[in-house]
């Protein structure tokens, strides 16, 4: 670690503070609130996970394009944090197509494709949003298993990707990532990109139905 590095906040303590105010927006979308209170209609849960389908297969190719070189994506992307063959199972489940891109997705894929133009680190500061949301994914999978019937891990791979192995997967993603040493104009990138992927999610969230 550098000595600029060792003096500043760890860039998972300032990724998470400083996107705070997002998460808490997130967390109370209507679209959110409707899935962990059980209310969601089975067919917007599936139409949830068409889009979101969209908005994962351009990150992974993000993330895979920006691992190519030398960089922090090397150290913290693994194969495990793929979300893609999650969701294709989910919608194989319900017997569901992959739809056609939304208007929210195309705008979600815009924004990733301008954090890579940024950078490798805003990449992954994107990522950090995705695979973080895995966190409260837990949580919330037990309200929607109850409200379409469903046992894990059928319908419900988008939520639960790691099953069990969540915390163990988030700590390694967090201290793979502390461990690049970054410096602080690299951790505000980091934060540029993960604030965009909330604005993407968000913004997915709110152009689908919850009635
Ligand atoms: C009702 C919806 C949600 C609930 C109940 C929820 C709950 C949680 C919980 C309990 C944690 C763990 C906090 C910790 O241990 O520090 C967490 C972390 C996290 N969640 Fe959520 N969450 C929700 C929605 C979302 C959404 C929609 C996103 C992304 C768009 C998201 C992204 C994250 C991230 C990135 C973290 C990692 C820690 C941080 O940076 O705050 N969450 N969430």
């Amino acid at each position: 670690m550098s000595t600029a590095a060792s003096t500043i906040a760890p860039a998972t303590q300032q990724v998470k503070e400083r996107t705070a105010d997002l998460h808490l927006k997130a967390e109370h979308a209507p679209f959110m609130a409707a899935m962990v209170r059980g209310l969601l209609p089975r067919q917007a849960y599936i139409t949830m996970l068409g889009q979101a389908l969209h908005l994962h297969r351009a990150l992974e190719r993000a993330v895979e394009r920006a691992a190519r070189s030398p960089g922090p994506l090397t150290r913290v992307a693994r194969p495990e944090h793929r979300r893609t063959p999650h969701i294709e199972r989910d919608l194989a489940f319900f017997g569901a197509e992959v739809p056609a891109p939304s208007a929210a997705a195309r705008r979600a894929d815009a924004l990733i494709a301008e954090g890579e133009a940024r950078g490798a680190i805003d990449v992954l500061g994107m990522q950090y949003v995705l695979e973080g949301s895995n966190n409260g994914n837990r949580f919330i999978a037990r309200p929607v298993a109850k409200a379409y019937g469903l046992t894990p891990p059928d319908g419900l791979g988008f939520l639960l990707p790691h099953g069990e192995e969540q915390p163990r997967v988030w700590a390694a993603f967090k201290a793979d990532l502390d461990a690049c040493g970054m410096v602080q104009p690299e951790i505000d990138a980091l934060v540029r990109g993960a604030r965009q992927m909330y604005d993407a999610v968000m913004g997915l969230h709110d152009s689908l139905p919850t009635t």
